[in-house]
């Protein structure tokens, strides 16, 4: 019998909460947080208060479009980690409040594992999924790695940034040209009408499968300095082909990492995951590369790119099934190893 999964995701501005039948997903609920987007910026303490004003009609929103009662539910899955801290505390004491009330277990989740496992929700019986072992790029608002995906449980990080996220490189790019937080969709779509070979980056250079962003970011801020000092609007009168140049450089390197970590690995089944998997030209560039390496490409829909719980929930299934529980005791854990 395929276990009814409750899925709740409140680790950094989004309050999600899916229902999943086995790995088919019945509901799917994200509330994005519009409060930060003034600041520039996630405000953890405004973050955490948002989490606590939506959780109790998020995970009703998302019981009711799946036509499921509590006491129906399976397991409660919720994220424990990475993330902050004031956040998952009320994703965490809510499940564990339902788990205790309801007298269902509680598993709980690694945020990152999730976001891989995205490919894995099932919408369509006719759907490809990726065979193991396989390598999977997850490009988020806080984390950039490489990871060799051995089986749902079993995965391996290769390869990380020692500084900047890849999303928190575009974030942070978007700023400076005076865009809303966040910025990464915004960039993505001014670079469409910009010319990407309008301004040039230092390549970053890290040994191994890691990554850094941070040069990138102040290479960027350099130039910005420099031009202003000509003109004043500068970015206003540019901003097209600083959005595009700037994407490009992101993507190549991000690309190019990606392309050693599968020879190194020895690796053709290739898959992209987390928030910035989103973005146009690292879908596009990335189709490429497959073609060129010969790599069965996945990319999960947006939906299941950016945070949400159905990935929380199909998590939460692989775990289940392989009997894993959490017990009230469990903590949330800003910074968090794989299961
Ligand atoms: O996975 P996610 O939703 O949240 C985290 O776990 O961090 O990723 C959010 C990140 C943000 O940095 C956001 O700017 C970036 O994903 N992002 C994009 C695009 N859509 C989302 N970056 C570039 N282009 C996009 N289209
Ligand atoms: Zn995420």
């Amino acid at each position: 019998m395929n276990p009814i999964i409750l899925g709740i995701e409140s680790s950094c501005d989004e309050t999600a909460a899916a229902v999943l039948h086995g790995n088919r997903v019945l509901s799917n609920i994200v509330a994005t947080q519009d409060v930060h987007a003034k600041y520039g910026g996630v405000v953890p303490e405004l973050a955490s208060r948002a989490h606590q004003g939506n959780i109790v009609p998020v995970v009703d929103a998302a019981l009711k479009q799946a036509g499921i009662a509590l006491k129906d539910v399976d397991a409660i899955t919720c994220t424990i980690g990475p993330g902050l801290m004031g956040s998952l505390l009320v994703g965490l004491s809510f499940a564990k409040s339902l788990s205790l009330a309801l007298n269902k277990p509680l598993i709980g989740v690694n945020h990152m594992q999730a976001h891989v496992l995205a490919h894995f929700i099932g919408d369509t019986p006719e759907q490809r999924v990726p065979e193991f072992p396989f390598l999977c790029l997850t490009v988020s608002g806080g984390h950039t790695q490489l990871i060799r995906v051995n089986g749902p449980l079993e995965m391996v990080v290769v390869g990380e940034t020692i500084d900047d996220a890849a999303g928190e490189s575009f974030d942070k790019a978007a700023k400076l040209f005076g865009l809303p937080y966040p910025g990464g969709p915004h960039l993505d779509r001014i670079a469409r009408t910009g010319n990407d070979s309008a301004f040039q980056f230092a390549r970053p250079k890290v040994p191994g499968l890691d990554f850094s962003f941070s040069g990138l970011k102040t290479s960027l801020l350099y130039l910005v300095q420099h031009e202003q000092k000509q003109n004043p609007d500068f970015i206003a009168s540019r901003l097209p082909d600083l959005s595009a140049s700037y994407q490009k450089a992101v993507v190549d390197y991000l690309l190019q990492v990606l392309e050693r970590a599968a020879h190194t690995e020895g690796l053709r089944t290739v898959a992209l995951a987390g928030g910035v998997s989103a973005n146009s030209l690292l879908r596009e560039r990335i189709q490429t590369l497959a073609k060129e390496n010969n790599w069965e490409l996945f990319i999960p829909p947006f939906g299941y790119c950016t945070d949400n719980a159905a990935m929380i929930g199909i998590a939460g299934y692989y775990l289940y099934q392989s009997g894993y529980r959490n017990d009230l005791t469990t903590r949330p854990q800003a910074r968090m190893s794989y299961h």
